[in-house]
């Protein structure tokens, strides 16, 4: 009897599709609705550092009155974080622990590695089941040379893994020159997934007003693309699980990550635009496609075509892209 469960990062779940971080994922109401409809697991809305340093800072210029933060407070800020977005965040956790079965994955947005081990451990006394760290830095302003960043990130992974008891996973970017090398270091650091990839905010523009209009806020599903090459690519060479984020809107490119290499995939836009019944479709598309093809599990068909086995894969893509579009007419 062919079923959906399986393991990602160590939890076990019923079902391959992640409700992916986003606004859908902050309120307990949700959670429960999340799980009725069949997902295996949650991510919470992360809770972001530059949020938290927002609020530090207002109650800093609220205890002395002035803009200036005298040295001294800061120390009794260090010491004794007074966050009330944590301690919201803190209850959010506790709360959808209680309400539902699934496992609960929490989500720190990092830019900096300051205080994020602190509130891993916090996160973990709450009850959190997972955490997956969004390693989020759009390296366009920084003046920090990019092996720095990518060593502050491995730092930080490294830090976390060690500071706490449950599983850790993170969540990326494609913004790194040699990608394949990075997800491999990564690998190593004592996380137990990676989520491929993170979707940062794009600004449209008007070309009326000539102004800066809103964004895609939203995925379209040929993004799958990005993914669905660099689990295809690392997933046969690295030890990690992999979770496919972006562009996944139907049940057929769930079913393409998955044979690519990915143990889970995480999808969000795709329920803000069809509702959560979308989920119910996802699961039972992918059990007739099993059933269909003869697969009892996940496993079976997991990482079936992904790229195997050379120290370079990128160029064994390199072929493929030359054979492709020698052919290619219009
Ligand atoms: C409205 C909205 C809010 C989001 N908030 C977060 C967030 O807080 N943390 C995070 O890691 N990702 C966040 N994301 C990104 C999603 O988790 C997901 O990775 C991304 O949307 C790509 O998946 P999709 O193509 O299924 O939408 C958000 C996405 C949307 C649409």
């Amino acid at each position: 009897m062919a079923n959906l469960s399986t393991h990602y990062a160590g939890l076990a779940l019923a079902s391959p599709i992640i409700a992916a971080s986003s606004g859908l994922t902050e309120t307990v109401e949700n959670v429960i609705e999340l799980e009725k409809v069949g997902v295996g697991a949650v991510v919470l809305k992360s809770i972001f550092e530059e949020e938290i340093l927002m609020e530090m800072e207002q109650i800093k210029q609220q205890m002395t009155g002035k803009p200036y933060v005298f040295p001294e407070t800061m120390d009794y800020m260090d010491d004794e974080p007074h966050e009330d977005l944590i301690r919201k965040y803190l209850r959010l956790i506790s709360e959808a622990k209680s309400a539902v079965k699934i496992p609960i994955i929490a989500s720190i947005n990092c830019i900096s590695n300051q205080k994020w081990t602190y509130l891993a451990s916090e996160i973990e006394k709450a009850g959190a089941d997972a955490i997956e760290l969004n390693l989020f830095s759009l390296p366009s302003e920084n003046e920090m040379p990019a092996s720095e960043i990518e060593e502050m990130y491995l730092t930080l992974v490294n830090k976390v893994c060690k500071q706490v008891n449950i599983p850790v996973t993170i969540k990326i970017s494609h913004y790194y020159t040699a990608l394949g090398q990075m997800i491999k270091k990564f690998s190593k650091t004592g996380t137990k997934g990676i989520v491929l990839f993170n979707r940062y905010y794009s600004p449209d523009i008007d070309i009326n007003s000539e102004e800066i209009s809103g964004s895609f806020v939203l995925s379209s599903p040929n993004e799958i693309a990005l993914p669905l090459r660099w689990i295809g690519l690392m997933s046969g060479n690295v030890k990690t699980d992999f979770a496919a984020t972006t562009g996944i809107h139907s049940s057929k490119s769930a079913i393409k990550a998955i044979l690519a290499g990915a143990t889970v995939v995480q999808i969000a836009s795709v329920i803000y635009k069809e509702g959560l019944s979308v989920v119910n479709e996802f699961n039972s598309d992918i059990l007739n496609w099993m059933k269909e093809k003869d697969y009892e599990c996940i496993s079976d068909f997991k990482g079936k075509l992904c790229f195997k086995g050379a120290d370079n894969p990128a160029s064994w893509e390199r072929v493929q892209f030359m054979k492709e579009f020698r052919h290619f007419v219009k």
